[in-house]
């Protein structure tokens, strides 16, 4: 692995996927270690499966309990049921909630069925409060610099909103809506930047040549709203984890 700052945040470069999803499971692993009341904030989506198959298969062996961890998702699509299969709730329990040892009155994902979306968002915000915000904060990074669903264009002071997708989001994420199954919804529900930029530490994976383009506005450009993924560089405590693919020519 290599490292190299940009602004404020660590960038390392890891030779392939496998070799950077060790490493950021281990990230977690030492951060539950530390405390194990840790409040873990989690992403969904393709980058984050081989994540959760790693971490759930070898958290025992490395002695790791998650039984007093309490977890925050990013997001949830809207509206949708919960136990819809494409639901973000679904996946996490699939993937990762019904392997490993946590309590399911720790686990908070938005609620994508809330009749009151309003109310929804500030509850999510007290929640996070109310657990004395997040200690470690996972992210991804959608094809056009979102973080969350922080659209191009969301307000750097945004909080836990609802929120529309945008037709390069809507077109990324369609393959996980099988033309059998409910059809897609075009909101979410999404902690808000400034929500994001509270967390104590913030580690974004990003693994493929298709995120390169994204990671270079990013890391390259101006820090700008048009780029979500930009404002990391201003939080200090801020890592991006990515492979050679993902990086290209940049350093
Ligand atoms: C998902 C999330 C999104 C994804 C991003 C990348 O909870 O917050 O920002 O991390 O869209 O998705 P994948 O990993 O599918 O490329």
């Amino acid at each position: 692995m290599r490292s190299k700052r940009v602004g404020g945040l660590t960038v390392e470069v890891y030779r392939d996927m496998r070799e950077l999803i060790n490493a950021a499971a281990e990230l977690l692993f030492s951060q539950l270690r530390s405390k194990k009341e840790s409040v873990i904030g989690l992403a969904t989506g393709s980058t984050f499966l081989p994540f959760y198959a790693y971490v759930s298969a070898n958290y025992r062996k490395e002695g790791i309990s998650f039984r007093d961890a309490v977890t925050f998702n990013l997001d949830e699509y809207y509206p949708i049921a919960n136990e819809d299969s494409n639901s973000y709730h679904s996946y996490m329990t699939a993937n990762l909630f019904s392997k490993i040892d946590i309590q399911a009155a720790n686990v908070h994902i938005p609620d994508g069925s809330a009749v009151n979306p309003d109310l929804e968002v500030m509850e999510y915000e007290g929640a996070i409060l109310r657990a004395g915000g997040i200690d470690l904060q996972f992210l991804g990074i959608g094809r056009n610099g979102h973080i969350g669903f922080n659209e191009p264009g969301t307000s750097f002071e945004s909080r836990t909103h609802v929120t529309s997708l945008t037709d390069s989001t809507l077109a990324a994420n369609r393959p996980f809506f099988p033309d059998s199954g409910s059809p897609m919804p075009v909101k979410a529900i999404t902690m808000g930047i400034a929500t994001i930029l509270s967390a104590h530490r913030l580690v974004l994976l990003a693994f493929g040549k298709t995120k390169s383009d994204a990671l270079y506005a990013a890391l390259n450009g101006p820090v700008t709203k048009e780029v979500p993924a930009s404002v990391l560089r201003k939080h200090g405590k801020a890592t991006f984890m990515v492979d050679e693919d993902a990086l290209g020519e940049m350093f």
